[in-house]
């Protein structure tokens, strides 16, 4: 037997209780509340499976050669022409393709975080982008979701009083795992702050597309005149999730020494899926299919709160999402969510405990996160009909 030790950067690292769920997913009977994907029966599958024959017939070459760490240059133009019609991004930001958001996201950190150095999120937030600033040894400073987004007086403080801090994190747009979307107004603060304090902001928003209610609301990004937002886009959540293609818009400087960082990581990210996006967008209009899945998903999401009308207690509160994959729901009081999802898990039903997405990984919550895209509506019904058992039986 070897001896040995994990870095310190990663030794208190634990996988996400998405990934762990994902192991009982496969038992029969099982319903899925946890995932972070749009509605499988969305993807296209067919138009996807003629392109990439296609690619393979006809510039097969290309496809199977290494490409270039910045992305392949038809999709980082059709990519800068989609951000630019959403009045994202300007002459000083460089644009590069990544392996998934979630590449994008750590190598800003890898470019930006000497072990003790600091990143303000959100509480709750992403775990993907959590664990990444952990596994670069960052000190994470929590700062409150309200209705409207981060509680930007408390950021304020946090960056007053932790000068160690390099950037804020935050999802604006219907975040995961909240749901939330942040005011226009508290995005203009934000920015506000993030000047004063002379920070980064890493701007997430795989899911802003995704809307199904209510009115688009600008990106941080778009009102950024001095190129600190640093913004982190993905076609996971609006193609599809496998292909691992997302992309990283921002400050030049920032963008080429994380350029080299991905030549360390990956070389670049694997050229047939990027030009399967490529073509996917020359040959369909994607707008509207994106329009198509986040109806399909306002309907699930309504339906969802119908079953939560009917079988759940008062006392748990919830979001109401315009649009995204999730919701929000508290039981309230000293209810521990962790030991709720593995009572739910006993009865078939997979939920997300809100603990994963703390910045403080001890910290107990009585949160917990429902996907509305995946389930079908009898699977939403029994499912959280199932949940309301469970938290009745609480109550006695
Ligand atoms: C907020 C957020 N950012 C980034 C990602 C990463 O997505 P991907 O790497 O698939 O683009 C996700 C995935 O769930 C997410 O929820």
């Amino acid at each position: 037997m070897i001896n040995f030790e994990f870095a310190n950067r990663v030794s208190d690292l634990h996988g996400s209780a998405i990934r762990a769920a994902f192991k009982a997913l496969s038992r029969p009977g099982m319903i899925s509340l946890a995932g972070g994907m749009p509605d499988p029966k969305t993807y296209p599958n067919r138009e996807l499976s003629e392109i990439a024959a296609r690619i393979l017939a006809e510039k097969g070459v290309t496809a199977l050669q290494y490409g270039i760490t910045e992305g392949y240059a038809p999709l980082l133009e059709k990519t800068r022409a989609r951000l630019k019609n959403a009045g994202i991004g300007n002459d000083k930001d460089s644009l590069i393709i990544t392996s998934g958001g979630q590449q994008a996201i750590e190598l800003v950190t890898k470019s930006l975080i000497n072990e003790g150095d600091g990143v303000a999120c959100e509480n709750p937030s992403f775990i993907g982008a959590l664990n990444a600033f952990r596994s670069y040894g960052a000190r994470l400073y929590s700062v409150t979701v309200e209705e409207d987004g981060m509680d930007i007086e408390a950021l304020d403080k946090t960056l007053s009083q932790n000068k160690n801090i390099k950037f804020i994190y935050t999802i604006p747009t219907f975040q995961n795992p909240s749901g939330i979307t942040m005011s226009l107004d508290k995005r203009k603060r934000l920015l506000a702050v993030a000047k004063k304090h002379d920070v980064f902001i890493l701007e997430d928003s795989p899911y802003w597309e995704l809307r199904f209610a209510g009115e688009n609301v600008p990106s941080i990004k778009s009102m950024d005149e001095d190129n600190r937002v640093l913004y982190v886009g993905s076609y996971s959540k609006t193609v599809s999730p496998g292909l691992r293609v997302g992309f990283l818009l921002g400050n030049e400087d920032l963008v080429e020494k994380a350029v080299v960082c991905k030549q360390v990581s990956d070389v670049h990210t694997s050229v047939l899926p990027q030009m399967m996006i490529d073509e996917f967008l020359s040959k369909y209009d994607i707008d509207e299919r994106i329009k198509a899945s986040a109806a399909i998903n306002g309907k699930k999401c309504a339906f969802m709160h119908e079953c939560m009308d009917r079988y759940f207690p008062d006392s748990v509160s919830r979001t109401h999402p315009e649009g995204g994959l999730f919701l929000w729901c508290d039981l309230g009081g000293d209810a521990d969510s962790s030991a709720f999802a593995a009572a739910c898990l006993d009865k078939n039903v997979a939920i997300v405990p809100g603990a994963s997405a703390m910045p403080d990984p001890t910290q107990k919550t009585s949160a917990f996160r429902l996907n509305f895209s995946m389930a079908s509506e009898a699977e939403i019904e029994t499912g959280i009909k199932a949940l309301g058992e469970i938290i009745k039986g609480y109550g006695r």
